[in-house]
């Protein structure tokens, strides 16, 4: 039977498996060095977890994959890490020693598949709890939150723009979002369905809508920085100094609001052109939350995050690398004598943290040699003929040169590999 698999999912392995070990092994070893802290949650919750933050966002009212267990509890399927990471933090009082929190797994959003936008995906994602009321301490919490993406991306060498927002209070917001009806009123005719339903409980989204943002009204609209409060002004220009100081480049975008209900204060998207995904794809997107962690029973606090899409590094970077898989050390056996050594020998190289191989097959030399060599090895080890006992031949793939040594002790095998 053909095509089972559910739609917009898929399945893993080959280059794109080994690009994804890739990716999730470099953001573990980068969230530790940052000192952020390993969290994983269920990946299903109770309904209203997803609900707390309000119900107007697409992803709540739209692509949560609802069900009810068998004694009918309401559940979902993750859609997205913050909301949990927090009900995780409040239920196990996580926030008495820790603030730096990172975590890796799927969600699930029922959503129109496409390039880059599947209906299960991988997040990479981090959170800090508790910002301080300090402006300035606050600045670099948010700081090292966007260095964190940033280290990753640059790290797989993938292009990108960080485009960034200061969203203020709800008060604040509730003004602006005010102001924002009464203009979008006039041009109702020339707005599209969706932002007409928009318009009545999430005008904001209108903003950032992909054909909405074209059109001259929507870019001409009022920007929420005439609304900000003096004290609002400061922190932001608090936080770009902070940014510029640290060689960030960004660049303000203020029809810039996120998805997701429970935004405050600083907001952020890092936007990439690649022809993988198509213009303007948003590889990672974030910011700040004053409510959200309010929600959950734990002493209010401000919290920063954001989520990388690893989907969408996936397709980045298959297009440009060939990934094949490097072995350093192919065993080269011909017959079981030599195999046996060889199979003892694998392993006490792998300890030492290389990649070996070694055939099982008793094989011809030319047969083998092909093989040693489609396997992609740095060196292929092994015994000629009539070499003298106690002795292998140790070929370096790209140069073809070969060297008998006495023994293969692992001094000459680190040596090799340098
Ligand atoms: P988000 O913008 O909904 O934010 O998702 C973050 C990233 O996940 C997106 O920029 C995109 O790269 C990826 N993504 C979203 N939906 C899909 C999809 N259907 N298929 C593939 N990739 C997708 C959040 O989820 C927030 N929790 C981020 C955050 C953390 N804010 C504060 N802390």
């Amino acid at each position: 039977m053909n095509n089972l698999r559910p739609k917009g999912t898929y399945d893993l392995f080959d280059e794109k498996g080994q690009l994804f070990l890739k990716i999730r092994d470099l953001f573990f070893q980068l969230a530790n060095n940052f000192n952020f802290n390993f969290i994983d949650t269920p990946i299903f919750e109770y309904l209203t977890v997803f609900y707390t933050s309000g119900k107007q966002s697409d992803l709540v009212s739209k692509e949560l994959y609802k069900f009810s267990d068998r004694s009918d509890r309401e559940m979902a399927l993750r859609a997205e890490g913050t909301a949990p990471v927090m009900r995780a933090i409040a239920e196990n009082k996580l926030f008495l020693n820790n603030k730096k929190f990172f975590y890796f797994g799927q969600m699930f959003r029922y959503e129109s598949p496409q390039k880059g936008r599947s209906r299960q995906f991988w997040q990479a994602g981090c959170e800090f709890i508790d910002l301080s009321d300090d402006s300035q301490t606050s600045a670099y919490q948010k700081l090292e939150i966007l260095q964190l993406g940033i280290a990753l991306l640059n790290r797989l060498n993938i292009d990108y723009k960080i485009k960034l927002n200061y969203l203020a209070t709800q008060e604040t917001r509730a003004n602006y979002i005010n102001a924002l009806k009464q203009y979008f009123e006039q041009y109702k005719d020339k707005l599209e369905k969706v932002s007409k339903e928009r318009l009545e409980k999430n005008p904001l989204r209108i903003l950032d809508d992909k054909i909405e943002s074209q059109k001259d009204f929507v870019i001409n609209a009022p920007k929420i920085n005439a609304f900000y409060t003096e004290a609002e002004k400061q922190d932001f220009e608090t936080i770009l100094s902070v940014l510029k100081d640290n060689k960030i480049t960004f660049e303000v975008d203020s029809n810039l609001v996120r998805g997701l209900d429970y935004y405050d204060d600083l907001v952020f998207e890092f936007v990439s052109d690649s022809p993988a995904l198509g213009q303007r794809t948003t590889i990672l997107g974030g910011g700040c939350y004053y409510n959200l962690v309010s929600d959950f029973d734990m002493p209010p606090a401000k919290g920063v995050g954001f989520a990388i899409g690893v989907d969408r590094l996936l397709e980045i970077l298959s297009l440009n690398t060939q990934n094949e898989r490097e072995i350093d050390f192919y065993l080269l056996g011909f017959n079981f004598d030599e195999i046996k050594k060889f199979a003892f020998l694998a392993n006490q190289i792998r300890e030492e943290n290389f990649l070996v191989e070694y055939n099982k097959k008793a094989t011809s030399f030319t047969k083998g040699f092909k093989k040693a060599q489609k396997s992609n090895a740095k060196f292929i080890v092994f015994y000629e003929k009539d070499q003298p006992a106690n002795t292998v031949t140790i070929k370096t793939v790209s140069t073809g040169e070969k060297q008998i040594v006495e023994s293969l002790s692992l001094t000459i095998i680190k040596s090799l590999k340098k």
